[in-house]
């Protein structure tokens, strides 16, 4: 049992920390404070055992985040499993082997066991993808909380519109903007890669008729070496897949981007220059990525908090 004293500090200083406001769509750094006080400890902890037994699933948790956000805001709706009249999102075609579906229910069901009824799927994915970045050596920040919306009535959605790995630099900043994300953020996002692998189902156009240009020629033997492997073989984005550092933009400079959509971004005059910076100042990526993180996560966001939380992620009530 947590006495009442150590309660009454640890409010104080989520307080002092976050202080305690609501912005107009009714979303605050401390929305759980006196529902659920001890949301983002629970988070913290389960989320870093689990990446402590697989370290890989950093990268899939933020990508789970990007994909909930991406096609309508984020609400969640990933997470639903597929009924007689409804496709879930994980089950149709371009799931981009989104998973981490096991540790969101381990998350949920503590919550659920301390505070019934009150952490909104949505949010579970959000703190577990900034957990996954901290984790991983990435920036530590806050994210706005209480977001529900509709989470009760949803239905899943296809993944449509999602930004392809064929895309160049003019058409990402067009589809980002489109969501009112600048070339900066897009490039910081983007920087997410810093995690995780690609297969070769993504990159292997660029090995042949003609072999991709914007490619180092050493480089291009070695994503031909991972496709001898078949088309789900991994090829990591950068050095260090588990750690999250600014070697991704590192590897861009030096022609060794694994995606189209990755090595454009040093190819177009624009996000070169972002390219650059990042690849040189850790510290300038981490401070534009943990922006451009809590824009995602306020993505399509109105109303935010009014809405029903779901008592589990994977259907809903
Ligand atoms: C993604 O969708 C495919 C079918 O398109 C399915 O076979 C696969 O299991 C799905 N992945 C996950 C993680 O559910
Ligand atoms: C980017 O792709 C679009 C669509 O294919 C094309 O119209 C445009 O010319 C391309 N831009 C560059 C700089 O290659």
């Amino acid at each position: 049992m947590v006495s009442a004293n150590f309660l009454g500090v640890f409010l104080l200083m989520e307080l002092l920390a976050g202080g305690f406001r609501f912005g107009a769509d009714g979303l605050s750094m401390n929305y759980y404070i006196f529902n659920c006080p001890f949301v983002e400890p629970i988070v913290r902890s389960t989320v870093a055992s689990a990446l402590q037994s697989d370290p890989t699933l950093a990268a899939a948790l933020v990508r789970m985040h990007f994909h909930d956000c991406w096609i309508q805001g984020c609400d969640g709706s990933i997470l639903l499993d597929t009924t007689k009249d409804n496709t879930a999102e994980k089950d149709s075609p371009g799931n981009l082997s989104v998973r981490g579906f096991k540790l969101i229910d381990d998350v949920k069901g503590k919550l659920e066991s301390m505070c019934p009824g009150v952490v909104s799927c949505a949010d579970i994915i959000a703190m577990a993808a900034r957990e996954a970045v901290s984790w991983s050596g990435g920036p530590v920040y806050d994210i706005p909380k209480g977001k529900k919306r509709m989470e009760g009535g949803l239905k899943s959605r296809t993944l449509s519109n999602l930004p392809f790995p064929t895309f160049n630099a003019s058409q990402l900043i067009g589809v980002f903007g489109q969501r009112g994300f600048s070339a900066q953020d897009m490039v910081a996002l983007s920087g997410a890669h810093t995690l995780g692998v690609s297969r070769c189902s993504s990159f292997k156009s660029r090995l042949s008729d003609p072999v991709d240009p914007t490619m180092d020629s050493d480089f291009s033997k070695t994503l031909a070496r991972t496709c001898r492997g078949g088309d789900n073989a991994e090829q990591p984005f950068d050095m260090t897949r588990n750690n999250f550092d600014s070697f991704y933009f590192q590897a861009l400079q030096r022609k060794a981007g694994v995606l189209f959509s990755d090595q454009t971004l040093y190819n177009h005059p624009k996000t070169r220059a972002i390219v650059n910076n990042y690849a040189m100042n850790q510290a300038m990526f981490f401070l534009d990525f943990q922006q451009a993180m809590v824009k995602m996560s306020l993505l399509d966001v109105k109303e935010g908090s009014k809405g029903e939380v779901r008592a589990d992620c994977r259907k809903v009530n």
